[in-house]
Order: C-alpha cells, then structure tokens, then sequence
C-alpha cells in the first residue's frame, strides 16, 4: 500500500525536523492524534467488508507500529541531545587553576609605624595620639612658633575655611604638647609625677608633592620629659633606635646643628649605610632637640626642674630606606602592584 508507506516516510521526515519534544508532540498529533491520519484511516476500516477490513487493519496497524517506532527513536535522541547539552554547560574543568582567596596586608608605612612603636615601646614609651585637624595654638603658638614664622604662612599650611585658626597639623609636633598637658593632669593630686615618655605616630599635611614630597606624609613624634634627661639621652636612644629599626650596626648617626623654635639647642639627624645601594650617603630622617623651655612651660612643666628632648623623624622616609623604594608618591597612590610587593 503507497500511500501507507509515504506517511511512515513523511512521518518520518517530521519527526527528524522536530527540534524539539514540543515540536515532536505537535508532529505526532498530525499522524497519531485524534483527528490523525493514521487515526482516520482506522476510523474507515468500519466502511469495509469483513475481509478487505482485516487486511487493510494489518496494513495500517504495521505502519501505525513503524510510525511510533520513529517516534520513540527521535524522542530518545532529543532527550540524549538536551541530556549533553546540559552536561556540556555544567561541566567543570578540573583543570583549571583555582581562585584562591587573595589576601590583603598592611600598608608598608603601616608596618614601619608598629615596628617603630614596638621598638619605642621596648624600652619604656607610651604611644599617644592627637587631632589631625589641629589649632593654631597647638600647632603653633605653644610651640614657640612666632606669629610670623615662614611655617606659618599659607604656601605651607593647609588652613581649614571659616574654621577660626583650624588647619591641618604641619607635624606631629603638637601631640608633645597634649601628651605634657595630660601628663601633668593626671598627675597633679599625686605625691610624685613620673618621667613622660611618648610616641606620637601620624598623618601631617604639607602644602608640598614632588618625588621626596607628598602633601600628606607620617611623622613619628618622640619626647621624653625628666630631671635629668640630656642631649646625650637623646643621642643614644635615636642610635639604638636606627641600629635596630634597620637590623644593622653598620649604620652611622650624625647629629647636625639646625634650628626648630620649640627646640634648643636643635639637630637633624642624618644616617648613613656603610654597605649597600645607598653606602657612604647622608640621609636626613629627623629634628630633633632640647623641648624649649617655652614648650615645656605651655605643656604645664617647670623648665627650671624639667628637660626633655623630642624628635620627629619620617617614617614614609624610613620605609624607603628600608626596603629601597624610591619614589614617596608610590605609596600614597594605592596601586596594587606596588601595595602587593610587601606582603
Ligand atoms: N616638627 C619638626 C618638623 O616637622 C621636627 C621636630 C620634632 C624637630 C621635634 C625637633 C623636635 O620638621
């Protein structure tokens, strides 16, 4: 019978068209469904004699079996396709390398400063802490600085608008005098006040960027405060200080005259490696000098009983020695490639 075997081969040419089980479903309708052909021509069998009805019932019968035979067969390979797709999509490749968790660190300045506060505090220092937004008074005025000193003046200090004799601090230098008048405060009902020793590590604001000069930098301020404390304190501990700092005694401090007004007499201290990228060389890291007894005077000490010495040294200046960079603005401009060398 043609016409039987042509709808088994257009059967099976709409299923392979069908792209999907939907489309399949559709597809099967047109020969299986209800109103089908396959169906139909069942349906007609009623019309026929009792034998022609029995051979034509197998006839259509064994192409309704080849048509649902098709049909399974493209059901089974749209359902194996979408199956490795699926696994397709989803795979893993084992191969690959893994994320891994990126950790972060510490700023390198970060690490100069708590080296220094631990050393400092090694032997005897506290570390205090001040304002980054600093008065005029603290800044300034009780530290000797006169009205018209060239510190002052605008092209140095960032000053704050409309905040009456508010800036940001120029040093650290300031601390020294909280640090004394707390000091003193928390002392004055007791029988005996003891030596002050701090640290003041912090951010200061210069109105200054070039290679060696970033408009925000670090300071470590140090002061020591007693009966009897000498320039020859001072000498050894800022030594020992650097010799540690740098794990090396093959280092060279010299103390240089310089003048500072809350200082007298005042130096900078210069360091120099006798090995190395950097040996024979100058560097200066610090002022330093004998508090003034003005000084003394506005943090609540008596300069005719009290002496003290205070120094200011660079930390970023320090890192930079340290580990050999030599740009500062390196270290302010968060680029992770620099950041990421010293974790
Ligand atoms: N404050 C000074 C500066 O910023 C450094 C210094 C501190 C000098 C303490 C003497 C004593 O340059």
């Amino acid at each position: 019978m043609d016409q039987l075997d042509q709808l088994v081969a257009q059967a099976g040419i709409d299923f392979a068209a069908a792209a999907d089980g939907a489309a399949l479903e559709t597809a099967k309708a047109r020969y299986l469904g209800k109103g089908g052909s396959i169906t139909e021509l069942l349906k007609g069998l009623g019309k026929l004699g009792a034998d022609a009805r029995k051979a034509a019932g197998a006839e259509i019968n064994k192409a309704k079996t080849a048509i649902e035979a098709q049909l399974n067969a493209r059901r089974d390979a749209l359902q194996q396709a979408a199956l490795e797709a699926q696994l397709a999509a989803e795979a893993l490749d084992v191969t690959l390398p893994g994320r891994g968790a990126s950790t972060g660190g510490l700023h390198p300045v970060v690490r100069t400063l708590e080296r220094v506060e631990q050393l400092f505090r090694s032997i005897g220092f506290d570390v205090a802490e001040g304002p980054e937004i600093e008065t005029d008074f603290y800044n300034f005025t009780a530290l000797n600085t006169p009205a018209n000193h060239p510190a002052r003046s605008m092209h140095d200090t960032f000053y704050l608008e409309n905040g009456e004799g508010v800036l940001l601090r120029t040093h650290t230098s300031p601390v020294q005098i909280r640090a004394m008048q707390a000091h003193v405060e928390a002392y004055k009902d007791r029988p005996a006040m003891p030596e002050l020793r701090v640290i003041a590590p912090g951010r200061v604001y210069r109105v200054d960027s070039d290679a060696t000069h970033s408009p925000m930098f670090h300071q470590v301020e140090g002061l020591w405060v007693g009966e009897s404390v000498s320039f020859a304190d001072l000498k050894g501990v800022v030594a020992d200080f650097l010799r540690s700092f740098f794990e090396s005694d093959d280092l060279q401090v010299r103390f240089r005259p310089s003048f500072f007004p809350f200082t007298e007499p005042s130096a900078e201290i210069d360091v120099a490696f006798m090995s190395g990228a950097l040996k024979g060389r100058w560097l200066e890291i610090a002022g330093c000098g004998m508090v003034h007894p003005n000084v003394l005077r506005y943090g609540g000490f008596d300069p005719e009983r009290y002496t003290g010495f205070a120094f200011g040294m660079g930390p970023d200046r320090l890192t930079m020695l340290r580990y050999g960079v030599n740009d500062l603005r390196l270290f302010f401009e968060g680029d992770l490639r620099f950041l990421g060398q010293f974790r």
